[in-house]
């Protein structure tokens, strides 16, 4: 191929040093797995309230199968982040989110989600989010965000955490736990009557002191027999309408930046990293509004994995 690019070339223009690995075959889920409704096609149907204001309040039911959903996603995420250390690889980590999620009659919900390949994501660096698990062999210093969601009894629930690889530096610990503080000051501002467009105000407000920037591209998201649905959950100052009530489920998921919050989508579509290759970090839970304020329904236990904080 003279003077041309091979077939083979990747001509990309990648941020940063992180490049995709190779995929493993399609992990398979038992026949006694109560799939949702995009499992064997890959495109979801149900939708939840079609108008973006409209919120839906959870019954009683709704409730206790939420609460389900959350504990069996945190048992696996508890489960899959203890086994995080540097040489193993993020297909090693999907290998152990699956087998986790089936064996407590759960489905992986990302598996085949909208096409997506795989059990869970694995967002390594500069990865804002979605970084597909592969042959990628994780290395001392790196940051590693795990999301982890499962579907059980018809709900699904969702959350994910950051992970640090061996010694990392102080940038890294720094971003890792000012995401974490935004986060945690966004649910704490939760209750029934604050309008939703708190949150994000709340986010830019405290990573403003640290020059950070909060990713515009994706969102949280109101969750429950469908995966994403109304409202969407901004992380950055907005005037987005409408007010918490109780009986609503949403996830608070701040993706934040040490430089630029713009990004940038690998050509598989998912993988998406920042434009300037700089790191990203975010924390996830799935929330319920309560008549005393916010129910988280992904809390730690004892058996997650300390915070380094906390060590
Ligand atoms: N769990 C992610 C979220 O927080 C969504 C992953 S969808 C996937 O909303 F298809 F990328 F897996
Ligand atoms: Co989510
Ligand atoms: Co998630």
């Amino acid at each position: 191929m003279a003077g041309g690019f091979a077939k083979t070339m990747d001509s990309f223009k990648y941020a940063g040093k992180l490049r995709p690995g190779r995929l493993s075959p399609t992990r398979k889920v038992p026949r006694s797995i109560q799939l949702p409704d995009y499992a064997k096609d890959g495109r979801p149907k149900a939708t939840g309230p079609l108008l973006p204001w409209q919120v839906e309040v959870k019954n009683a039911g709704d409730i206790e199968g939420m609460r389900i959903a959350g504990k069996v996603a945190r048992e696996v995420l508890d489960v899959a982040t203890a086994m995080i250390e540097p040489g193993i690889t993020t297909d090693d980590i999907d290998a152990v989110v699956h087998e986790e999620t089936i064996k407590r009659g759960a489905y992986p919900s990302p598996l085949n989600y909208c096409g997506y390949p795989k059990s869970c994501c694995t967002s390594i660096n500069e990865v804002i989010c979605h970084g597909i698990p592969d042959s990628t062999k994780l290395k001392e210093g790196m940051i590693l965000n795990l999301d982890v969601t499962c579907y059980i009894g018809g709900y699904h629930g969702d959350l994910s955490e950051m992970i640090l690889v061996g010694e990392v530096d102080d940038a890294a610990k720094q971003l890792v736990k000012v995401t974490h503080d935004c986060w945690e000051a966004a649910i704490a501002y939760c209750k029934p009557g604050a309008p939703f467009k708190g949150i994000g105000a709340i986010i830019d407000d405290h990573i403003q002191p640290y020059g950070y920037t909060s990713c515009t591209q994706f969102c949280g998201h109101g969750i429950g027999k469908v995966f994403h649905t109304t409202p969407n959950i901004l992380h950055y100052r907005n005037n987005e309408p409408g007010k918490m009530e109780v009986g609503n489920v949403f996830t608070i998921e701040p993706m934040i930046c040490e430089g630029t919050g713009r990004h940038l989508e690998w050509k598989d579509k998912w993988t998406s990293t920042t434009k300037d290759g700089r790191r990203s970090a975010q924390f996830e839970h799935t929330l319920l509004i309560t008549p005393d304020g916010v129910d988280v329904l992904t809390p730690r236990t004892a058996n997650s994995r300390p915070f380094w904080w906390e060590e």
